[in-house]
């Protein structure tokens, strides 16, 4: 008897097995959230083309208290999308914090769940502004066999210092090897390539940029011809004085 049953289970557990709709999350847990943003879990129902889902519902848990989501949201800020299967919060609050359980329901009646957690993020974020150089090969997405090897200089200089290089050399951590001058050399099978990146240089910032002396030259120019207007105009007054004075005492002599 205890041999046939052993046959039963092995031939129908399958049978069953197969007929289920997998749940699953389509982020990982624990899932963490920061309080006033927005949380979407959203669920991936595996099944086959004969499986129907005839409903999907949404509970959380938190210390034994477990509240349904779905169904009667009276919060503005819960909704519900994709047939049941997204559920969006948005300006999360210390309550929405805990477990989510979703559950399907197939037409048979048979239901199915997978639960997630959700924490509130609580450490500040950190951020901050890399100094690194990458070089980036442009291959036109051609198959290669190989993996390109980098080689960086600093104002003609190799570097040598791995901790300033990341990614297999790809990257060049700035900071740690300073200079005006970088140049990344990639060797591969598709060919070396060299590319040279300067940063501003430290020149003497001059007041004046190429707009500002054609603006200069124009004003020197404008002020060259007045003062040329002027001393013909300063002449052509004095001519009358200097004829007759010139003239006048040849005529009285
Ligand atoms: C978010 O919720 C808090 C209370 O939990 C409220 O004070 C705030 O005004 C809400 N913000 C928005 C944008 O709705
Ligand atoms: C930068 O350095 C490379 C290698 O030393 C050199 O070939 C290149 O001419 C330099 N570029 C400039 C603008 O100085
Ligand atoms: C680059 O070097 C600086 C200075 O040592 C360091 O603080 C920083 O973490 C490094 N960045 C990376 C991405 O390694």
């Amino acid at each position: 008897m205890g041999l046939w049953r052993l046959v039963w289970i092995l031939f129908m557990v399958p049978v069953f097995v197969h007929g289920r709709i997998s749940v699953h999350f389509k982020t990982g847990r624990p899932l963490y959230v920061a309080l006033g943003k927005t949380l979407v879990l959203e669920a991936i129902f595996q099944k086959n083309p004969e499986d129907n889902i005839d409903m999907v519902t949404w509970d959380r848990q938190r210390e034994k208290e477990n509240v349904r989501i779905s169904g009667t949201i009276h919060d503005k800020r819960i909704s519900l999308e994709k047939d049941n299967a997204l559920l969006r919060i948005i300006n999360i609050s210390r309550g929405d914090f805990g477990t989510y359980k979703v559950t399907v329901t197939d037409s048979n009646g048979d239901q199915q769940h997978n639960s997630i957690e959700v924490r509130m993020m609580e450490q500040p974020l950190k951020a901050s502004i890399a100094n690194l150089l990458e070089c980036f090969v442009d291959t036109n997405d051609v198959a290669q066999w190989d993996t390109p090897q980098f080689e960086w200089l600093v104002d003609g200089v190799g570097v040598t210092s791995q901790t300033a290089l990341l990614e297999n050399g790809r990257r060049l951590n700035i900071s740690l090897v300073k200079g005006e001058n970088y140049t990344c050399i990639t060797h591969s099978s598709l060919g070396t390539v060299t590319t040279h990146f300067e940063t501003s240089k430290e020149t003497p910032t001059s007041p004046c940029s190429w707009p500002c002396y054609k603006g200069l030259i124009a004003a020197c120019v404008v002020l060259a011809l007045l003062f040329v207007i002027c001393v013909i105009i300063m002449k052509m007054r004095r001519q009358p004085k200097y004829v007759p004075t010139g003239v006048e005492p040849a005529n009285t002599v």
